[in-house]
């Protein structure tokens, strides 16, 4: 059961359930990215979901969108998006929530951008077709997207071609083509990242706003945890395709649990140059499906973590730990 979550009085928007996704390989065994993973997220909430490269979040995000790439494979485990299981849905009705109310932006923008539609039509034709607006009415909201995103002369920017922008104001349409329609759930996954950090700041509050403004909710992917501080209502940190730790955001930097986010914090309250190391280590993982999957890289490995896989459950201070000896106190 997903009891480890704080109860929220309104039910919540997305609710995964026990999730397990593997990458199915002809030549070896099934490569397990994501292990039961329980995750509910409230309207109005936004919440970080930050772990290195190889921990399976963008297989989380594809997974809610109902969209696993394959060799991938959803071996259990539910989905809800607004009460409804997204991978039972037929290809139309599904397609109709993509976009619409669940959006999902990703850093590569020049793969997601018409090259031959100019910025404006690219804006005013998604919202066009997830609202009755005309012509007129989706070109002022395209413009009022390009302003909300910080684009520079946001009105000669409407006539622009994506191979006239830099990677940078690319990113940003993308964004702005992403939130034009509103949605009410975002997943961002590792969308800003590229972008200089004053702008990132400045996305990050418009999707802050969106968030607190209308209900809606996001999911913010990055490997990067001190954006998270200042954006995010919760922080759940993944590990090896599980969460290990969930907490609000103020009690998680206060008091962080699990030996893994307190590397991690460790790592990031250093120089940029120890920063760069940790998003490029590789991950050693126990192959054991016993044990804890951190008990190679952990200095508080007893014999129990080698022998004993740990659950999610409930400190004292309210954060859910996956650790069989978490730092409390
Ligand atoms: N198409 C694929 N085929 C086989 N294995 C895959 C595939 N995509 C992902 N994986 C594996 O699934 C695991 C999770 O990958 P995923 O891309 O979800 O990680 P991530 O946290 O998004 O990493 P990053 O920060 O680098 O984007 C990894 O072990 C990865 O090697
Ligand atoms: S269960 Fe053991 S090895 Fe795993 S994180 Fe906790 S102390 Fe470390
Ligand atoms: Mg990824």
């Amino acid at each position: 059961m997903a009891d480890f979550q704080p109860a929220t009085e309104t039910a919540p928007l997305l609710r995964v359930e026990h999730l397990r996704v593997s990458y199915q390989s002809f030549e070896s065994a099934a490569v397990p990215a994501l292990r039961d993973i329980d995750l509910t997220i409230a309207p109005g909430e936004m919440v970080g979901l930050v772990g290195e490269s190889g921990a399976g979040k963008t297989t989380l995000a594809r997974s809610i969108m109902g969209l696993v790439p394959r060799p991938g494979r959803i071996d259990s485990g539910r989905i809800e998006f607004r009460g409804q299981v997204m991978a039972e849905l037929p290809d139309e009705e599904r397609r109709a929530i993509l976009g619409r109310h669940l959006a999902m932006v990703i850093p590569n923008p020049r793969s997601e951008l018409n090259p031959v539609l100019t910025v404006g039509q690219q804006i005013s034709n998604v919202v066009r077709a997830h609202s009755k607006l005309g012509a007129a009415e989706a070109r002022q909201t395209a413009l009022r997207m390009l302003e909300a995103v910080r684009i520079p002369d946001p009105g000669r920017r409407l006539n622009a071609y994506p191979h006239e922008l830099s990677g940078g104001m690319a990113q940003r349409v993308v964004i702005a083509v992403a939130l034009a329609c509103e949605p009410s759930f975002v997943i961002s996954d590792d969308a800003t990242s590229g972008l200089d950090v004053t702008v990132q700041a400045q996305v990050l509050e418009l999707l802050q706003d969106m968030v607190r403004s209308r209900g809606a909710s996001a999911l913010f992917i990055t490997r990067d945890i001190a954006i998270t501080a200042h954006f995010c209502d919760r922080i759940a940190i993944i590990y090896a395709g599980e969460i290990v730790e969930i907490a609000d955001t103020a009690a998680f930097f206060d008091r962080p649990a699990h030996p893994y986010s307190i590397m991690l914090l460790a790592a990031f309250s250093h120089s940029g140059d120890l920063r760069r190391r940790w998003t490029r280590t590789e991950i050693a993982v126990n192959g054991s499906a016993a044990g804890c999957a951190f008990a190679p890289r952990c200095v508080r490995r007893q014999p129990r973590c080698e022998a004993e896989h740990p659950a999610l459950r409930t400190t004292h201070s309210g954060h859910a730990v996956r650790c069989h000896f978490p730092v409390e106190g």
